[in-house]
């Protein structure tokens, strides 16, 4: 397997190679790593389209097994890409689509058919015949009969040619949860709980996510000849580590793929994060070692041997894979030193810089003392939960401190709450004089617009309205509270997310232009942004990608020489020791102000709607977050502080 870094779209992840293992690895399965997802994803698509034009000159029909999820979405866009722009034709398509939910209407918005058809089938030249999707209707008596007709179905198709996968967080593949045997051929199955969480999203609520799914079975999939499973972010990373390395077991049903002669993982550099080769590479063989991995491999032999740094010996070294670390720095007292030092210079209670003193073994500048700081919020309430002891510090030090809240947050409210607010205007309308008519109809219009809603259809554009506002109102109290200047709080209301929907519209031109316009605006010396990735399709990720896109436009301009970025995470996860570039401490004082700040986001407490696949609410997420970073500081020797804010700095 070769992926080629100077061009990344050009992947060959064809199968000759299968077979080969490297010695340097302890995966069980084919891996390849791509430079990103999108560059995986089109590397998989070419394979696709290889195999479909092959067997096109041959005269042949092509047998594709399809997924559905996040995961194959970018290679479907690249399908389409191709069909449209290099005349990539699906005349001689079959397709096997590998589950469904059960039961399902196939219009409704969820269901595995209508992802089909909006990601690929609508945009393609596949004839209606040759699509197969497991039907969601049918009765529950039928669907043995069913099932056997779909695995014939396939047999006489000629069989797949090509299955491509995503993998759940229990391991399963297709929806072949923890269980499953190796035997195991088309059927209707119980979705496994963690399965339904990470479904929710796309249902607003746990309650409306299906229990059950019809899904082809891992013996369906393994007879298929060629099997590419795809895996992308930080979420996949320890799935992927037990189903590539772990032993095969029904436990993880995708652990069977290392017993298939022709499958290869794609993975994405956050998803490959946890196999052994990438994440302790001196445990498998000699290293090229670099800062970055030195600073790596120390903080984790720390961990490994639960010392600080500064009492690791020549020994712990040697034991633990590093020898050529230690030739290379002649010791390890003086390795251990260097990275203490390297460690300590993080720490700091200036944010913004601190003025007037030396600031070489700063992370910050200490000029200018008074610096403008641009703070850029996906939704409107992530800078207080990722940063909001660093925001205090920055505003109680004199900085001038903006805050971006780059969309609406309007989906993530509770029908409940959005009453409550439309009652309380229509209150004060009629105690202030008001007629009934605007007062009493606001109250009612909301009401019936709610009602009118079923399941899963959209909000009214007024009751999105609504919605926005609460959350714009609970932004505005919590910078209240933290001594922002009303004018330094902006309201971008980015188009992208203004779907109504749980799937936002790609980051678009008029994104990048209202972000660039702040910037431009602000001239900030320090921009503050989530670098959240977990999600590769979340919305932390969107924002990121239309924050790179605005500094991209603007870095030639003089006021961005000047101009350092942070990222900070901690809403959904949280930097690594050895990733940290600056340690904010947090005392248990400040932990309290933030707390408080937090709480001023009511619509996203106590059974907010987008809950996760976390069970504490973000207050408790950040705070637990902030302590652990502070611990694990203290591990490595360092001071030992309450809580500490972690960011990492980008360089444009
Ligand atoms: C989808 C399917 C599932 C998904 C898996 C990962 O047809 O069968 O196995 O591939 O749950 O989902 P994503 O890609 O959304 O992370």
């Amino acid at each position: 397997m070769k992926i080629s870094e100077q061009n990344p779209s050009t992947i060959d992840i064809s199968a000759h190679e299968l077979g080969f293992i490297d010695e340097k690895r302890f995966e069980k399965v084919q891996t390849a790593i791509a430079p990103n997802s999108i560059s995986g994803s089109k590397a998989v698509a070419l394979e696709i389209a290889n195999l479909i034009r092959e067997k096109a000159d041959a005269g042949e029909n092509c047998v594709l097994g399809l997924a559905t999820g996040s995961s194959p979405i970018r290679v479907y866009e690249e399908l389409v890409r191709m069909h449209r722009e290099d005349g990539l034709s699906f005349q001689n398509v079959i397709t096997f689509n590998l589950d469904e939910y059960y039961p399902i209407l196939p219009e409704a918005e969820q269901s595995y058919w209508r992802f089909m058809h909006e990601h690929l089938f609508d945009h393609v030249d596949i004839k209606k015949e040759n699509v197969h999707i497991p039907n969601g209707t049918i009765n529950k008596e039928d669907i043995s009969a069913y099932a056997k007709s779909y695995e014939d179905t396939i047999v006489d198709a000629g069989g797949l040619d090509l299955q491509i996968l995503g993998i759940g967080r229990t391991g399963h593949i297709g929806f072949n949860e923890p269980g499953s045997s190796l035997k195991s051929r088309t059927r209707l199955i119980t979705l496994d709980h963690i399965t339904r969480v990470d479904a929710a999203k796309d249902f607003v609520e746990l309650e409306r996510v299906p229990r059950t799914a019809v899904t082809m079975g891992v013996d369906t999939i393994m007879k298929a000849k060629r099997i590419i499973l795809m895996a992308w972010g930080s979420g996949k990373a320890s799935i992927i580590k037990k189903a590539a390395e772990g032993e095969m077991s029904t436990e993880i049903p995708s652990t069977f793929l290392q017993a298939h002669p022709n499958t290869t993982f794609v993975c994405d550099p956050e998803a490959a994060s946890e196999l052994t080769r990438i994440k302790t590479p001196w445990l498998v063989g000699e290293c090229e070692w670099n800062e970055d991995l030195k600073r790596k491999a120390v903080h984790w032999l720390c961990r490994h041997v639960n010392k600080p740094i500064l009492k690791l010996t020549d020994r712990d070294y040697n034991d633990h894979g590093m020898s050529s670390l230690l030739t290379e720095e002649t010791s390890a007292y003086q390795i251990n030193i260097r990275m203490f030092n390297q460690a300590q210079h993080t720490i700091t209670g200036w944010p913004g810089g601190k003025p007037n003193c030396d600031d070489s073994h700063r992370p910050e500048r200490a000029e200018p003392a008074r610096k403008r700081v641009l703070i850029f919020s996906p939704h409107p309430d992530d800078d207080v939960i990722s940063m909001g002891g660093t925001l205090l510090r920055l505003v109680d030090q004199g900085h001038e401190v903006h805050v971006a809240y780059q969309t609406s947050g309007n989906i993530a409210v509770n029908d409940h709450d959005a009453l409550r607010f439309a009652d309380f205007i229509s209150d004060y309308l009629k105690s202030i004089g008001h007629g009934s008519d605007a007062a009493g109809d606001l109250f009612d219009q909301v009401l019936a617009d709610l009602q009118k809603k079923k399941g899963d259809s959209l909000d009214s554009a007024h009751v999105r309205q609504i919605k926005g506002l609460i959350r714009r109102g609970e932004a505005k109290a919590a910078c209240r509270y933290s001594g922002l200047k009303p004018e330094h709080v902006h309201h971008l209301d980015l188009p992208f997310y203004e779907t109504g929907k749980v799937k936002k519209n790609p980051i678009g031109e008029a994104d990048i232009a209202i972000i660039r316009q702040l910037i431009e605006e602000v001239q900030p010396h320090q921009i503050y942004c989530a670098g959240d990735l977990a999600d590769p399709h979340g919305t932390h990720k969107v924002c990121l990608d239309g924050i790179f896109a605005a500094i991209e436009q603007l870095k030639s301009k003089p006021f961005m020489q000047d101009c350092w970025v942070w990222l900070y995470r901690g809403a959904w996860h949280e930097w690594e020791t050895y990733e940290i570039d600056m340690a904010v401490p947090i005392s248990p004082d400040e932990l309290r102000r933030k707390r408080q700040a937090i709480f001023f986001h009511q619509s996203q407490k106590d059974g907010v709607v987008f809950q996760g696949n976390d069970d504490r609410e973000f207050w408790q997420r950040a705070e637990d977050r902030n302590k652990d970073t502070a611990q694990r500081y203290d591990q490595l020797g360092l001071a030992e502080y309450e809580a500490i804010e972690a960011f990492k700095r980008y360089f444009f």
